[in-house]
């Protein structure tokens, strides 16, 4: 049993925290992470010391293949999981993916309810049966650790259910796990579940037993939160609670329960609760996705008051309204850090300590960004600075970029149609076009249009300002889509209008990219402009 104590007085077990963000949660329609972000997203799980890491399906693409495979090399700490359905090539591609981790484990799954096993697989609980065992034992034969999991368990027969957890152990299972794939479960019935598999099946002691819980309802972390009470030691969860339809139970949620509430559940968590803002952020960010201001934990309203009565009691005591302090999760007062004179050594020794490891190439260009932000903006915030960083290291990909926004120019105002003029260079060739449009924004993108010589479907259009000064650094992220490739594009700048023309050129670049080399049969999915991958549920 792994415990820690609590004060030095009683003995509290650990929960072990396996993050299916970069699998689960990349499923999110339009998220679409290329290798160089999951692998950021991975090394900052590391950072926030979860146990597990599902780095994804390496089958639904060579794209995917290649990203976890790079996560399982270069990412130390927290062991590495690949997805796989109980298909033999499957479970080969997922060994593949993650042989070389320093922990790696294989996630094998296969659906047990009537539901699925009849009008999925067409066929009956036995063969069903027979046919997950014989994938536990090819996935056990190449990998110690294989964790199994027992897909729509909440809507499974219990007996037939805790029959197979008896039999995937006895073949070899370290790890199962009990789905509610619908997010169908409520909290008492689900810890029920728990507590008879943990009565019945004779075995039990011998594996982990995890849960894994979707948000249909708005239960998953009260549905995980119950299945701990009655036994479960594993909890699946993603960041901002990102995932399939209305997502996955919440990291954060979850974990803050558990320490807030220790003298409740008397159990613990290795997460390190002070990287968890900064996590929720970049996954926010990478994935073009906005956390809902209301959300708890990391909501941007979660630690506001605004009540009078209620500001009043945490003037005079925070403890009155507050339950979680702000600075546990890592949540600072922007504290002021750079200036346009901090110079090269302040600023890489700052970047060091915000974790980044950037090469000699990265560290210029953030320098001449960080230059150009600092003298429009005057001080820059520790969030602006993770801005700059993360805009080098991921928006300017090299490879996937063909167009560059040179300049644009807007001619608006009171009764007057916009007209934008936008300047773009491709391989140092410039090109220019003009076009009205509804508003500014809307005439820029048109002028790219035109130049690329394509229309391209706006579907998401979102700015957001980085910190609440007025010479804010603002975040554009849009979402495109043509001939049916999605693709996301962020962009920053201090005036908005520039983000946003940015994070269309970038968005723009993927789609092209994708289509280029896909057209070519080059085989590199880059799932940040794709059709249709493979969804998980709807695969095995
Ligand atoms: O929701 C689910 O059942 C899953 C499995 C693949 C674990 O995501
Ligand atoms: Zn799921």
């Amino acid at each position: 049993m792994d415990t820690t104590h609590n004060k030095g007085k009683e003995p509290m077990e650990k929960i072990f925290v396996f993050d299916t963000t970069l699998r689960d949660g990349e499923q999110v329609p339009g998220a679409c992470l290329n290798p160089r972000e999951k692998l950021e997203i991975a090394l900052q799980l590391a950072r926030l010391q979860v146990d597990c890491i599902e780095a994804g399906f390496p089958i639904s693409s060579p794209g995917d293949l290649s990203a976890v495979k790079a996560i399982a090399e270069k990412v130390k700490g927290p062991t590495i999981v690949a997805l796989a359905r109980a298909v033999r090539e499957d479970i080969e591609t997922a060994w593949e993916a993650i042989r070389k981790a320093e922990k790696p484990r294989i996630h094998v799954f296969l659906g047990t309810s009537d539901i699925h096993i009849q009008k999925k697989f067409g066929t009956d609980r036995e063969k069903a049966l027979e046919r997950g065992i014989d994938a536990l034992k090819f996935a056990k034969s190449l990998c110690p650790e294989v964790e199994y999991s027992t897909e729509d368990a909440s809507r499974t027969d219990p007996e037939y259910l805790a029959r197979v957890v008896e039999q995937v152990i006895a073949a070899g299972a370290t790890v199962v796990n009990i789905p509610d794939t619908v997010g169908y479960a409520v909290p008492q019935q689900f810890g029920k579940l728990v507590a008879g598999l943990r009565e019945k099946v004779s075995n039990i002691d011998q594996v982990v037993l995890s849960v894994h819980c979707h948000n249909d309802l708005g239960l998953a972390t009260a549905n995980t939160l119950a299945a701990i009470e009655n036994g479960a030691r594993q909890v699946e969860c993603t960041v901002n609670g990102l995932g399939e339809r209305a997502g996955n139970a919440s990291l954060e949620e979850i974990a803050i329960a558990i320490r807030t509430r220790k003298d409740y559940f008397k159990f613990h968590t290795s997460v390190n609760s002070q990287e968890i803002m900064r996590t929720s952020h970049l996954v926010s960010r990478l994935m073009g996705m906005p956390v809902q201001a209301n959300k708890a934990i990391v909501g941007a309203n979660a630690f506001a008051h605004s009540s009078g009565i209620h500001q009043d009691g945490i003037l005079k005591d925070r403890t009155t309204y507050e339950i979680i302090r702000p600075e546990d999760l890592g949540i600072t007062e922007h504290a002021m850090i750079l200036t346009a004179r901090s110079g090269r050594h302040a600023l890489k020794h700052k970047i060091g300590e915000k974790g980044y490891e950037l090469n000699e190439e990265e560290f210029e260009a953030v320098y001449e960004r960080f230059l150009s932000v600092a003298d429009k903006k005057k001080r820059i915030y520790d969030e602006d600075l993770d801005i700059i960083v993360q805009d080098v290291i991921f928006a300017h990909l090299a490879d996937t970029r063909l167009y560059s926004l040179e300049s644009y120019k807007v001619s608006t105002g009171n009764g007057k149609t916009p007209e934008a003029r936008v300047r773009l260079s491709r391989e140092d060739v410039i090109l220019e076009a003009s076009s009205p449009g509804d508003g500014p924004i809307e005439a820029i993108f048109k002028a790219v249009d035109k130049i690329v010589g394509s229309f391209h479907k706006l579907e998401d259009f979102q700015v957001k300002a980085v910190t609440e000064t007025k010479e804010a650094l603002g975040i554009a992220t849009v979402r495109v889509s043509r001939e049916g490739f999605r693709a996301l594009g962020r962009g920053s700048s201090t005036d908005i209008l520039r983000a946003s023309a940015k994070a269309y050129v970038e968005a723009i670049n993927r789609i092209h990219h994708f289509l280029q080399h896909h057209s070519q049969g080059c085989g590199c999915n880059n799932k940040c402009a794709h059709q249709e991958s493979p969804a998980t549920h709807s695969a095995a």
